[in-house]
């Protein structure tokens, strides 16, 4: 039998080509699999839990375009409900009825939600979370403008935050990028997740300067990294005592580890919230809401200022909408779980057999492994993990049409799509893979 591997004909053409055109051949570093170095896939065509390439291989995905595709590929409700959206044009950059459902159905869904705007992306979405933070800080103390951010945790490219981001920054090994220049990250804190003490000695030194502290709630863009039991109820303590604004990053957990979110699931409120991902079902959304109080600082409401061409954008509105109508039955979060457990469990069970150290944690439908012997609790702690296993590992999956995230520092998504017999499937070739690694 030929491999994959050796059919990957037309994604090297077309790769050696995207090259001449465009930076590093991708339109966002971590596909250019520069971490496990691969070359990527180029692909054509989703369905389901599956991928096919140029070549016409089919992969099972568990990237499902870095989140939002919660109910799989090309689902056929969105895919109707676009269709006919189209035929009422693209879009009007006014106020749609749409608009309103979206914003209904988020703060219905969301706990901490009371009001929120949409956006175009979850990069643009924390932007305006930090820049709503501060506004509401300052005008009680003008010096209430730093802002924490934890290691390893990515949220989006925005310069204030691009320093020890996780993601696309991690695997390239940047530990910030040129072109951030100091001023604008000199009011960024670096902590570390999970460690209560250090952050007890940031708010000490910092006295009335912390503005917020933003985190994702559950870390995905180092691996699948949990909070402690409490952690996250610190943080809510903390960021209460000294007055300060607590910014759940839910680009990634929104809509994904629980029907409200990392919020919803672990019961603790932040002050202000990200959306991305799910919300947009595959189409560019990102959105960003907090209670009437604070959103009414954001114009034209107040004047903290904030626009988009193509903000609240008809289709992704509509696919949005139509992904978050299909995924509040009782059982879709349950099916969902059971089923990354089924994998990552079966995971760790196939690699103990051969006694390969191998940490796995799973939230809701998002779920990561490191090739480790220790624990992982934080992005520092990823420092053992054996980069060159996973390496071996990815391209073995994928020449037996597997398609993980091409990092170890990113999490994997479980899709409504997905079968027993897919995961089955997966969890023999991860057997046939270990044996040979
Ligand atoms: C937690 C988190 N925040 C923000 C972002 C940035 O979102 P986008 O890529 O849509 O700009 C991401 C992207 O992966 C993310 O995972």
């Amino acid at each position: 039998m030929t491999s994959i591997k050796t059919r990957r004909v037309k994604s090297q053409e077309l790769f050696t080509e995207a090259q001449t055109l465009i930076p590093g051949g991708v339109n966002s570093p971590v596909r250019a699999f520069k971490s496990i170095d691969g070359s990527p896939i180029f692909f054509k065509k989703a369905k389901g839990a599956y991928l096919w390439d140029e070549d016409d291989n089919r992969y099972i995905d568990f990237v499902g375009s870095w989140g939002p595709m919660i109910l799989g590929h090309a689902d056929a409700d969105v895919e109707c409900a676009l269709k006919l959206a189209l035929e009422s044009g693209t879009s009007f950059g006014a106020p749609t009825r749409l608009e309103n459902e979206m914003a209904a159905e988020v703060i219905k869904l969301v706990p901490s939600i009371e009001m929120v705007r949409m956006v175009n992306s979850g990069t643009e979405a924390v932007m305006a979370a930090i820049r709503l933070a501060r506004a509401y800080t300052t005008q009680r103390n003008p010096k209430q403008t730093k802002i924490i951010k934890f290691r390893g945790c990515y949220h989006g490219h925005a310069d204030a935050l691009l320093v020890q981001a996780g993601s696309g920054v991690a695997t390239l090994g940047l530990p910030d990028s040129p072109g951030v220049t100091a001023s604008a990250v000199q009011d960024t804190i670096l902590a570390t997740y999970n460690d209560t003490d250090e952050l007890e000695k940031i708010f000490k030194q910092y006295p009335g300067e912390i503005s917020a502290i933003i985190t994702e709630p559950v870390i995905g863009n180092a691996g699948c990294i949990l909070p402690e039991p409490g952690f996250l109820e610190f943080l809510r303590e903390i960021c209460t005592k000294n007055n300060a604004l607590l910014i759940f990053d839910e680009v990634m957990t929104g809509f994904r580890v629980a029907l409200g979110g990392a919020q919803a699931r672990f019961n603790v409120q932040p002050d202000i919230t990200t959306l991305g991902k799910v919300i947009g079902a595959g189409l560019p959304v990102g959105a960003y809401g907090a209670s009437k109080e604070i959103m009414s600082l954001v114009a034209p409401a107040g004047a903290m200022y904030q626009a988009g061409t193509l903000s609240g954008n008809p289709l992704a509105m509509t696919a949005g909408l139509t992904c978050l109508r299909k995924i509040q039955s009782p059982e879709f979060y349950q099916d969902l779980e059971k089923k990354t457990l089924y994998l990552i469990e079966g995971m760790k069970a196939v690699a103990n057999e051969r006694s390969i150290p191998l940490q796995v944690s799973s939230c809701g439908a998002m779920f990561g492994f490191f090739f480790s012997d220790k624990p992982v609790r934080n992005y520092e702690d990823t420092k053992y993990v054996d980069m060159n296993k996973f390496r071996n590992f990815y391209l073995a999956m994928l020449d037996h049409g597997v398609y993980f995230a091409p990092s170890a520092f990113e999490a994997g998504f479980m899709s409504a799509a997905h079968s027993y017999e897919d995961l089955d499937q997966v969890l023999k070739n991860f057997g046939q893979v270990l044996t040979k690694l």
